[in-house]
């Protein structure tokens, strides 16, 4: 391949500009055109994108966010804008992308190597959901801010003998709440792939630990668990222990920030591995980390892989959060 393109899509991740950094910087090492499409997706369909070279990339391993901007594209979901963004590939002469994102992002990748557009896809997602994969891009940085977070939070709530109801980031996953949720030692934990009991798993739990003399507690609870939102958890656990609850929705501050030495290394590997791909003109692939190394798959294959969550850290959390 002589002219590949780069795009990040979907949320953001800490790590983005780094993946970025290594797929141009890669590129342009072993003779390559590489060109940056802004904005995933919608940018691909309209043409919005300009050549990079080694200096394209200087100063953003370090920063968090995404130097090409990112974006959720319905059309790219209809045949119609494959078709559209075919045609632009055509035009400008592409022979291969690199796509780094979540999931969504890799079925556009596997719709575009489909119409004859070879894209190679990595994770690049704070909510490390990818089945494939142990680790995705952004993951580490955001549990470490959900750490800070919580700590600060933790600092006001004893303080006042509260119970600071938490919800962090994941969609539809848990990871995230359950690692950020052990390191800052919550009471509870809840997330969307462990059936859970307000009474036996919230209540119970505090009530045995206020027998032990404690007298702040901290919930984490995973965006995707449907236990009516945080406020609402937060009133009724006041209302039946007597201890005075809050909430907080941490929110984007979780997404953001300056990706972690993980997270900038395991981004430049992935992004140099994807761009080796596409030298020996191998496209429909998902790179992914499996034991710390670095390996490949089928993306059609890939997005019909489980992921489930860690059980036995689930059991240690609560064994221990006592
Ligand atoms: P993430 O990549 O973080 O999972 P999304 O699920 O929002 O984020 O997906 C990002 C983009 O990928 C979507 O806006 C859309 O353009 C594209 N995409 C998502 N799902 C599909 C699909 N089933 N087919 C084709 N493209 C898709
Ligand atoms: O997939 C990453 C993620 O941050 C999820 O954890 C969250 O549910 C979602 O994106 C929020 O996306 P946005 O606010 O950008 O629509």
């Amino acid at each position: 391949m002589k002219t590949i393109a780069v795009l990040t899509s979907g949320g953001d991740a800490p790590g983005m500009n780094a993946a970025v950094r290594a797929v141009v910087r890669t590129g342009c090492q072993n003779g390559m055109k590489v060109l940056g499409i802004r904005r995933g997706y919608t940018g691909l369909i309209n043409g919005d994108m300009f050549e990079m070279n080694l200096r394209s990339v200087s100063d953003i391993i370090h920063r968090g966010g995404t130097t090409l901007y990112s974006a959720r594209c319905p059309e790219f979901k209809t045949q119609e804008g494959i078709d559209k963004a075919v045609a632009v590939c055509k035009k400008v002469g592409i022979d291969g992308i690199v796509v780094i994102g979540g999931d969504g992002s890799f079925r556009g990748a596997r719709d575009l190597s489909l119409n004859g557009i070879p894209c190679v896809a990595m994770p690049g997602t704070i909510d490390n959901d990818i089945a494939c994969c142990d680790y995705t891009v952004g993951y580490d940085t955001a549990m470490n801010t959900i750490m800070e977070m919580v700590d600060r939070i933790r600092d006001t709530t004893e303080s006042h003998d509260r119970c600071s109801v938490v919800e962090v980031m994941g969609r539809s996953a848990g990871h995230l709440a359950l690692n950020a949720g052990i390191a800052v030692g919550a009471t509870t934990i809840l997330i969307p792939e462990v059936e859970f009991d307000i009474e036996r798993d919230v209540i119970a739990r505090m009530r045995a630990t206020q027998k032990t003399g404690k007298k702040h507690f901290i919930i984490i609870v995973a965006e995707g668990v449907e236990c009516g939102g945080v406020e609402n958890l937060a009133k009724k656990i006041q209302e039946t222990t007597g201890v005075e609850s809050r909430a907080t929705v941490l929110g984007h501050v979780q997404r953001g920030g300056s990706p972690t030495v993980r997270d900038r290394v395991v981004a430049s590997q992935m992004g140099n591995y994807c761009v080796k791909l596409l030298q020996k003109d191998i496209g429909n692939r998902v790179v992914a980390m499996q034991k710390e190394k670095i390996v490949d798959f089928d993306i059609y294959e890939a997005l019909n892989m489980k992921k489930s969550i860690d059980l036995e850290l689930y059991k240690i959390a609560h064994e221990i959060s006592i």
